[in-house]
């Protein structure tokens, strides 16, 4: 039996022995859960550059080469043969499902997408311009108050039960907060559709005539939600982790998820991302954008660009790139004006040494808005189609925290900087 390997630390007259813990991929972890009570230091790391916050084997990401795997099968390979319900087993299960296995999950979820007809009310208590992700927010978090028999984390059951609601009920929510916002009516699910055609559908169908759902975007929509699915400790799955160590119910935990997923650093990229193309507005304008990008004194950064763990291209925005070719050759806009824009500011960023030094490549964020937006959705839809889609991830990976007997509330220590112990003086005396 091999020694365990340790890493010494000496300081102050001390030695400290830390285990190394090996995985199965990735960087070796120094193993420091004993270092304050043995040292009396804490380890400072603003922003998790360098701290792994749990253990998981849902997804990896080597970085360096551009390679995501999920359950050990590479993106490029699940966005190619297998579909986002079929990826949704294999997060939340951890194995490419049987036949009969992915039939039965299917019909599963196929069941659970209508909401609790009360729940229209909370849509109607929104001005009408709200932010979709302020709607999605509001409502998933309000699913703690409809579904009681799904929200006690201890009942293995309920737990999946609660899965299975949330996967199939944030098409309904996302396209119920799309259609209030333009002001026509709410449409119902069909279960004789699959996943992505049941959203195109609620989302762009009207009561006035028929709506046919065309393969090419109902196939495009699918590997959409496959490129988004799960992306290891991203910082909203990380927020949906530290929500549930408390033990908030599973709702609650995935509606502080999408909250962090609003933000234009991270899942709000995409549609920020979108509105920077169209200010550019077109190739020649490129040299001035990317001075800014530089600038360190500018605020402005590329959006769709760069990632803290990708140093390579994200796989994702690879797929993303044919996907948009196809789609807008499909539409006939092939000759977008913003695609073209796209494709130039790739080409002028990664040409630059100032990004290519950086290793900042485009990341999921870049193509995804310009097909959406091509297949008709608003820039404000970007992100709660991405929340969508990310739903599967945050709820696989909340269960298997779940599921980890060494799971305990997260409670982060800090550097304290502020003002030591002073008595309070009198406002006569200050
Ligand atoms: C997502 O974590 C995930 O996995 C997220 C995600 C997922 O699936 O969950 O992949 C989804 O959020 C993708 C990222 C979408 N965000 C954007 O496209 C916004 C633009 N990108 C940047 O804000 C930035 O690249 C981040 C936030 C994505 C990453 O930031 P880091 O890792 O904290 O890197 P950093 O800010 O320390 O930047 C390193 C250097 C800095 O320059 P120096 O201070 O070293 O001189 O690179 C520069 C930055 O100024 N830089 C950029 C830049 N991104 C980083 N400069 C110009 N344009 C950019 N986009």
């Amino acid at each position: 039996m091999a020694e365990p390997r340790t890493a010494k630390l000496t300081f102050d007259g001390k030695e400290i022995e830390l285990p190394i813990l090996s995985p199965t991929a990735g960087p070796d972890v120094l193993d420091i859960r004993k270092l304050y009570a043995q040292g009396d230091v804490f380890t400072y790391d603003p922003g998790f550059t360098s701290t792994a916050a749990c253990d998981s084997t849902i997804t990896f990401i080597d970085g360096g080469k551009g390679e995501l795997l999920h359950r050990g099968y590479p993106i490029d390979q699940l966005a190619e043969k297998s579909h986002y319900l079929e990826v949704c087993y294999l997060l939340l299960y951890g194995e490419l499902p049987s036949a009969a296995a992915l039939e039965k999950f299917e019909t599963t979820i196929t069941q659970h997408t209508m909401l609790h007809e009360q729940m229209g009310n909370f849509f109607r208590g929104f001005r009408r311009d709200a932010h979709p992700m302020a709607v999605m927010v509001g409502v998933v978090g309000a699913m703690s108050a409809f579904y009681h028999d799904s929200t006690d984390i201890n009942d293995p059951r309920q737990r999946e039960i609660a899965s299975h609601r949330l996967i199939a009920k944030m098409p309904t929510i996302a396209a119920w907060a799309y259609k209030y916002t333009i002001g026509q009516p709410f449409v119902y699910p069909r279960n004789d559709l699959d996943y992505a055609s049941n959203f195109l559908r609620m989302c762009f169908a009207v009561p006035a005539e028929e709506y046919h759902v065309d393969p090419v975007l109902a196939r495009a929509m699918d590997r959409i939600f496959t490129l988004h699915a799960d992306h290891e400790q991203n910082a909203s799955t990380s927020t949906v982790r530290l929500a549930s160590s408390s033990g908030a119910n599973p709702f609650a935990c995935i509606a502080a998820g999408i909250a962090c997923l609003w933000g234009p650093a991270h899942g709000g990229a995409n549609q920020a991302c979108l509105e920077m193309l169209k200010e550019i507005g077109s190739p020649d304008r490129i040299p001035e954008f990317i001075a800014r990008a530089k600038d360190k004194d500018d605020p402005f950064r590329l959006m769709g660009f760069g990632h803290r763990v990708y140093k390579n291209f994200d796989p994702r925005a690879t797929v993303m790139k044919q996907s948009a070719d196809e789609v807008l050759d499909l539409l006939g806009v092939e000759n977008n004006p913003i695609l073209a824009t796209a494709k130039e500011l790739e080409q002028a960023a990664l040409a630059d040494p100032y990004f290519s030094e950086k290793k900042l490549f485009p990341n999921v964020d870049f193509y995804s808005g310009i097909i959406l937006e091509a297949m008709g959705f608003p820039t404000s839809m970007f992100t709660p189609i991405f929340a969508l889609s990310r739903t599967v991830g945050w709820i696989s990976q909340w269960k298997e925290q779940l599921e980890d007997p060494q799971m305990k509330i997260g409670r982060p220590r800090q550097l304290y900087l502020g003002d030591t112990a002073r008595d309070y003086t009198e406002i006569e005396s200050r």
